[in-house]
């Protein structure tokens, strides 16, 4: 049954990083509103989250680690021929090295921003050379910290810190946007990026009580993300109720970059 007051019936739309935290409500948000969900993670982690979730008639499962263009290539080819062309591709791909500035190499830096950026970019291209057809609709990852800096003192030990190269690959995500936004507009492919505040997954939540009220503390709503609030603004995003918007970056945060 359809429970979204945004048009996605029957779209073909890819969620890559599907079964992470974020893009689990992603894909159940949009299976439930009648789209026609891909869920495309490293491994066997997509077939295992649809497995359990009992999503295995309305989702299919793939695998890719974005990473590997060569990958990336196949992928395309194989989805294109067995599927169809996408209508839209959301990418809720990161890494980062939790390090403190002090110990982050050169190395690490490369490697981050190479799946932030680097391997984005080329499955964006690869997408959109997919889609070139019909149009369609892409959503980018940012953060908070692609706005604003995170402040140290909320990641005191035992948390882990949000290190330098996390927020430099997010920010980048941005400035994407707005630059493939615009070179893709005439072949109607819209660009946008969501930069979630603070969704600490359950297992954080239910680890780290302490660090939770220190987020809740700063939020100006005074309390963290739910990952269904993630799941509607990316709906909204790949809908048709969203058709004059491309190269904005909507910032889901409880007003976190605000103040
Ligand atoms: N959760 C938050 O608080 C928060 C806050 C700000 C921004 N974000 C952003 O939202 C997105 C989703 O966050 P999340 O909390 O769901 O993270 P997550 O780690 O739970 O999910 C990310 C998923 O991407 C997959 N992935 C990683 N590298 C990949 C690769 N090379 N190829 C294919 N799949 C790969 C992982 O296996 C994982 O399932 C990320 O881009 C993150 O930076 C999250």
């Amino acid at each position: 049954m359809s429970e979204s007051i945004f048009h996605l019936k029957d779209k073909h739309i890819w969620v890559i990083g599907g079964a992470g935290y974020l893009g689990q409500a992603i894909v159940q948000f949009l299976s439930r509103s009648g789209a026609r969900v891909l869920c495309v993670d490293l491994g066997n982690k997509a077939q295992e989250f649809i497995t359990t979730a009992n999503l295995g008639e309305k989702v299919v499962a793939a695998t890719l680690d974005i990473n590997d263009t060569g990958q990336i290539a196949q992928f395309i080819t194989e989805q294109e021929s067995s599927q169809g062309p996408p209508d839209g591709m959301v990418n809720l791909t990161f890494g980062s090295t939790t390090k403190r500035l002090e110990d982050l190499t050169d190395n690490d830096f490369d490697q981050v921003n190479h799946t932030a950026l680097t391997a984005t970019f080329i499955l964006s291209r690869e997408t959109a050379s997919a889609m070139k057809a019909g149009g369609g609709s892409i959503v980018l990852f940012s953060s908070m910290y692609g706005v604003v800096s995170p402040n140290d003192e909320l990641y005191a030990a035992p948390m882990q810190k949000n290190p330098l190269e996390y927020g430099v690959g997010k920010a980048g995500i941005i400035q994407m946007t707005k630059y493939l936004a615009v070179h893709w507009a005439k072949q109607k492919i819209r660009v946008n990026c969501i930069s979630p505040g603070p969704f600490p997954n359950p297992t954080v939540r239910q680890q780290h009580p302490d660090f939770i009220e220190r987020l809740e503390k700063k939020s100006p709503m005074g309390r963290i993300g739910l990952s269904e609030e993630i799941a509607g603004p990316v709906a909204f995003l790949l809908s048709d109720e969203a058709g004059y918007i491309t190269g904005h970056n909507l910032i889901v945060d409880g007003g976190w970059t605000v103040w």
